[in-house]
């Protein structure tokens, strides 16, 4: 199994440019259910979710084809959709963002229960209680659900906490409802505007995406569109926290400032330099790192995705930082790998308090999700001596050539085909 072989420490110093965010391009994707016209999107990550999800629609009819650095994608009149399967659903929870589109475009659906993952049990009752408000009729069944409707009617639906795929997937089968649906308490995250870009560029007629009030104006069909999707903030903050974490300095081609305001404003506190201009964003660190506190929440709060990193990163302050998760029930797994680089980490319930300063030291230490995998990259190249992390098939879901990107600004790190045998 695929790993990465680091080498510490390393100061992280140079450009990189951002990848298009893969949690904007899933559910663009997603979108060319909705249209008989073609879908030209840009900007897409060469990531494995990405891969996976162009697979699932052309399982479902809708053809996608690269032309250079554009995605063609074409639904077409499509009489059915088959069902959206168990193996392909099981490998990425955002599967479930064919649900809504396809229940608007056709009245029907059928796609299997994403099914928990590492970081938690995640739910999709809020997906399905929203479609039910548009008037559809939702049966769990053998693990699937089936969702059907002659015809989604508007409707007023107040999430009961603000859910990202919740509110895309809403979103989307709103736009072809009869009638008039406002949706309330939904999640407010850059993506989320981003989609509503999109699919107002397909004739949707949306007000309010990125506020916790969205109404959407049924039409009775979208059409073509092209759209280049939004920068990974997430990517972004992740290069951003390599080189605080190693005292280098970075510029990020593409990143925009407000969409990180809660991370820049924390790395900041804690004795960053941070420059913002038109075409990026540069950070610098010589000092030391002060210890600041952070409370993971929808946005604007800290985003959960980069809370792994941002604890990496405060191993190495001075002092104690107090992290508490609050969007995920299960997402401090990367402390006991943390911890055994050396870490002073100590979890109760929902807290994690850090203590830093600590020297990291090389290890082998293994991810459970994505972020946590970034997470183990950047200590691995604050340590000493070498970190082997496996089962980085979880970071090429999300991340785009991230070994290329941190060879570019500096690290020592490679690709393995297998981890290495242990030493004798
Ligand atoms: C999106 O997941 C992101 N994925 C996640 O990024 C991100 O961590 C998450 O939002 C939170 O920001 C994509 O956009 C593809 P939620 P999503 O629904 O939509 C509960 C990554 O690393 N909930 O906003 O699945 C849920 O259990 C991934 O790129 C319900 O209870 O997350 C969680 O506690 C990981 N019922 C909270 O809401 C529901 O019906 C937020 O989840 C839906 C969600």
């Amino acid at each position: 199994m695929e790993c990465f072989r680091i080498v510490g420490p390393t100061r992280i110093r140079g450009e990189v440019t951002a990848s298009g965010a893969k949690n904007a391009a899933l559910p663009a994707l997603a979108a060319s259910l909705l249209s008989e016209g073609p879908l030209e999107l840009s900007g897409l990550p060469a990531v494995r979710d990405i891969r996976t999800m162009r697979q699932l629609l052309g399982h479902l009819g809708v053809e996608s084809e690269e032309q250079g650095e554009v995605v063609r994608l074409q639904a077409g009149e499509q009489t059915h959709f088959d069902d959206a399967p168990y193996e392909l659903v099981k490998t990425m929870r955002a599967s479930i963002l064919v649900l809504g589109p396809l229940v608007a475009r056709l009245g029907h659906a059928r796609v299997s229960l994403p099914g928990g993952c590492a970081i938690g049990v995640r739910p999709i009752d809020q997906h399905l209680a929203g479609l039910e408000a548009l008037g559809a009729e939702v049966q769990l069944e053998h693990g699937y659900v089936s969702a059907r409707a002659h015809r989604l009617t508007g409707g007023v639906f107040r999430f009961t906490a603000p859910t990202v795929t919740g509110t895309e997937n809403l979103m989307m089968a709103a736009c072809l409802a009869r009638g008039t649906t406002v949706l309330q308490n939904c999640a407010r995250e850059p993506e989320i505007r981003d989609l509503a870009t999109l699919l107002r560029k397909m004739g949707a007629h949306i007000e309010g995406a990125g506020s916790e009030r969205i109404e959407i104006e049924g039409v009775e069909r979208l059409t073509s569109a092209s759209h280049r999707v939004i920068p990974d903030r997430i990517e972004i903050g992740t290069y951003l926290l390599a080189a605080a974490m190693t005292g280098g300095e970075i510029f990020v081609r593409g990143a925009i400032s407000a969409d990180l305001a809660p991370l820049l404003e924390k790395l900041a506190a804690s004795g960053c330099d941070l420059e913002a201009s038109n075409t990026g964003l540069r950070l610098s660190r010589a000092g030391d790192l002060k210890p600041r506190d952070i409370l993971t929440a929808p946005h604007p709060g800290f985003p959960t995705d980069l809370q792994a990193q941002y604890m990496a990163l405060m191993t190495q302050a001075t002092g104690q930082a107090t992290i508490c998760e609050t969007v995920f029930e299960n997402r401090f797994q990367h402390v006991s790998e943390l911890a055994r680089m050396g870490a002073d980490i100590r979890i109760n319930g929902a807290f994690a308090h850090v203590h830093g300063p600590t020297p990291l030291s090389g290890a082998r230490v293994m991810a459970t999700d994505l972020r946590a995998s970034a997470c183990l990259v950047l200590a691995g190249m604050a340590a000493g001596g070498e970190t082997i992390v496996g089962r980085i098939y979880h970071l090429d879901r999300g991340y785009e050539q991230m070994e290329l990107k941190l060879q570019q600004l500096g690290a020592r790190v490679q690709r393995l085909p297998a981890e290495p045998t242990r030493a004798a």
